[in-house]
């Protein structure tokens, strides 16, 4: 059991679009070493959470605090950037790498506040040698799942504390939950999972845990 007081805390988030509300009343717990899987079917609400969490998107009610340094700030209002100083930081799903630009460049970009982002680029082509090999090509030339990786990349750069990625949901015929006009609420719980290398096996056992612990109900 992983006793240390969560880097993330949501309570009671709610957000969403014009008049609809997406989130409802929303509450996960991350803890330090742990990796918290949320899912859904399509269009739940998922990337919605993620950007509501990292200041994409204002919430409309709830709370989200982040430990940082001893201190618990509150991150609801603060703007991206100010969250990645924090620690924190953001994979988006879609439009996750800058096209015209190279795969360094891209690299460049997330390492552009940092004083040893040289230095931490090294580092990230490291661990993803295909990202090295391709370092002057055009992101807009990679295969989707090599833009991932990118974007991924472009994140880790910076060293969070804390990651949130949006990965694709399991498909449109996967997905036998509803469809469109519902909506994501309940609560996660942190599982049991390591961070870093958890493979297919791990990532698997850890969203099996989170299914259990998320419910949908409709939006209306
Ligand atoms: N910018 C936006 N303006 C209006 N509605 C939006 C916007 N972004 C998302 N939505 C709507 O909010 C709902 C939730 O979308 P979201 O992208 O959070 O789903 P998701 O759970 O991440 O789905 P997927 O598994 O397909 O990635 C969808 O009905 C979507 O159409
Ligand atoms: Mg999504």
């Amino acid at each position: 059991m992983n006793d240390a007081p969560p880097l993330l805390e949501v309570d009671g988030l709610s957000a969403g679009y014009g008049e609809v509300n997406i989130l409802h009343e929303v509450s996960l717990a991350v803890r330090p070493g742990t990796l918290v899987a949320v899912i859904g079917p399509n269009g739940a609400g998922k990337s919605t959470l993620l950007k509501a969490i990292y200041g994409l998107l204002r919430p409309r009610g709830g709370r989200a605090v982040l430990r940082h340094d001893g201190r618990e700030l509150s991150i609801v209002g603060r703007k991206p950037h100010q969250l990645t100083r924090l620690g924190l930081n953001y994979v988006p799903q879609l439009a996750n790498v800058f096209p015209n630009m190279s795969v360094l460049e891209n690299l460049q970009v997330g390492a552009s506040t940092l004083r040893n982002g040289d230095e931490r680029i090294e580092r990230v082509l490291g661990d993803f040698p295909l990202l090295r090999g391709r370092r002057r090509q055009r992101a807009g030339t990679l295969s989707g799942g090599q833009r991932q990786m990118l974007a991924l990349a472009r994140a880790l750069v910076t060293g969070p504390r804390l990651l949130s990625q949006s990965l694709r949901g399991a498909g449109p015929r996967a997905a036998r939950g509803p469809e469109g006009g519902r909506a994501l609420s309940g609560r996660a719980q942190p599982a049991r999972g390591r961070g870093g290398r958890g493979g297919a096996d791990g990532g698997v056992r850890v969203a099996r845990r989170a299914r259990r612990l998320i419910r949908t109900r409709s939006a209306c």
